[in-house]
């Protein structure tokens, strides 16, 4: 994305263009920056063979799935929706691991028919469940076990989940626990030792101290694992200028780490994928002048976006036609819905604005379309993706009527 004379362009496209043919509010991806996402984070990785399992959670958008799917990865799902997702997509069952504390019986019994590659446990009942399947189905049923090594992964808080106060995996004596009861056992076969300490992660710091942590795992259980699954939770910049992950340092650790225990690993990157390809292209609707704010209502809401208000996330929003001179005063970009907190962002200063104007939110590619919904009866924005030069409409825009 670059200004060109003043105009915003996404790929060489321009976006005031790309707005008069498909309108506002519009997800929009480039395949251009999936491809080098994918490229480089194989690249970060290359010494470590990883399987990389795309975390479907981020965006399950069936041709970006598929896209990601063609370019080598596999998916990470949480749910009957997202393998269902994903099969369509095209990815290899063998490539698919199955993550999340609330797998109901129904949904680990479509993913045993289905063979996937592993079924990631986080609770005792949730394997006596896959015992039973396995039992009814007559087959050994691959698992792993999801660990919390009660590591801080230093992130916002609603988005830890390797704490002992988060409802993910088990301690570490659970675990030794049931690796115990269930090495020898004829229905599962414990293949997997797994972990998510969270998202949005931005030091290699958590990350060792995980791996420490699976480390522990393996000295005192003495089992060999076939794979590793070290989840995702890389953290991309919302801010320029912001901390950066250190990939080759959390890489050079892992490298260490299967030389001494001959494993596999799998990784489940959704964020650093996706989350900078995506950018929700919308209109100035009004704007309202107070005193001490200029409010810039625009015609998306907290229902196609819903970080901002969710987590206070922060998102650049950047004007389709740039001007130089700033004005010195508080600018809220909010939106339409009936909620104080439906606000993308507020800010000291901005370029000067009209009303009709077009603006873009970046770095919408991750949790931006997936966490919408219809609040205030709202029919939520669709997407389209750049690729090669041509716009694509990649979903449907679903009618108000069919809504209601
Ligand atoms: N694996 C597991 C088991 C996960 O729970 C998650 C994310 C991932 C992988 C992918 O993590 P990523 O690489 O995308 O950080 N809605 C929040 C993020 C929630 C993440 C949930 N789990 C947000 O908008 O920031």
């Amino acid at each position: 994305m670059k200004y060109i004379n003043n105009k915003l362009l996404i790929d060489k496209i321009s976006v005031d263009r790309i707005i008069k043919t498909f309108g506002t509010p519009v997800y929009c991806y480039s395949y251009k920056q999936i491809k080098e996402n994918i490229l480089k984070f194989q690249k970060n990785f290359i010494k470590t063979k990883p399987l990389i399992c795309f975390a479907v959670k981020a965006n399950n958008n069936i041709r970006i799935l598929s896209e990601i799917g063609k370019l080598g990865l596999g998916a990470d799902v949480v749910s009957k929706g997202e393998l269902l997702a994903a099969l369509k997509s095209k990815i290899k069952p063998k490539k698919i691991v199955f993550s999340g504390v609330g797998k109901t019986y129904d949904e680990i019994m479509f993913a045993t028919k289905k063979n996937i590659l592993l079924i990631n446990a986080e609770s005792k009942s949730e394997i006596d469940t896959i015992v039973k399947i396995a039992k009814k189905t007559k087959r050994v049923i691959d698992i792993g076990i999801r660990l919390n090594p009660n590591v801080d992964a230093n992130t916002i808080k609603e988005i830890t989940t390797g704490k002992n106060i988060n409802k993910f995996g088990l301690n570490e004596k659970e675990v030794i626990e049931l690796i115990n009861t269930y090495k020898n056992s004829k229905q599962i076969n414990i293949k997997c030792l797994s972990v998510h300490i969270g998202s949005q992660i931005t030091s290699h710091v958590p990350y060792i101290r995980m791996l420490k942590s699976v480390q522990k795992i393996i000295d005192k259980s003495n089992f060999a694992f076939e794979y590793i699954d070290l989840g995702g939770g890389m953290g991309i910049n919302y801010e320029l200028n912001a901390k950066t992950l250190n990939y080759s340092r959390y890489a050079k650790q892992v490298v260490k780490f299967i030389k001494k225990n001959n494993v596999k690993i799998i990784l489940e990157p959704g964020r650093s994928i996706i989350g900078n390809t995506g950018y929700l292209l919308a209109k100035i609707i009004y704007i309202k002048k107070t005193r001490k704010i200029n409010f810039i209502i625009i015609n998306t809401g907290m229902n196609d976006l819903m970080r901002p208000a969710l987590y206070k996330a922060y998102h650049r929003i950047i004007p389709t036609k740039k001007i130089q001179n700033k004005i010195f005063k508080r600018h809220d970009f909010v939106g339409p819905i009936c909620e104080t907190t439906d606000k993308f962002l507020s800010t000291k200063s901005y370029q000067k604005v009209d009303e009709g104007d077009n603006i873009v939110i970046c770095d919408v590619g991750a949790y931006g379309k997936v966490l919408s919904s219809n609040y205030n009866l709202r029919t939520n924005a669709y997407e389209i993706l750049i690729k090669n030069s041509k716009v694509f409409k990649i979903s449907k825009k679903i009618s108000l009527e069919n809504i209601i």
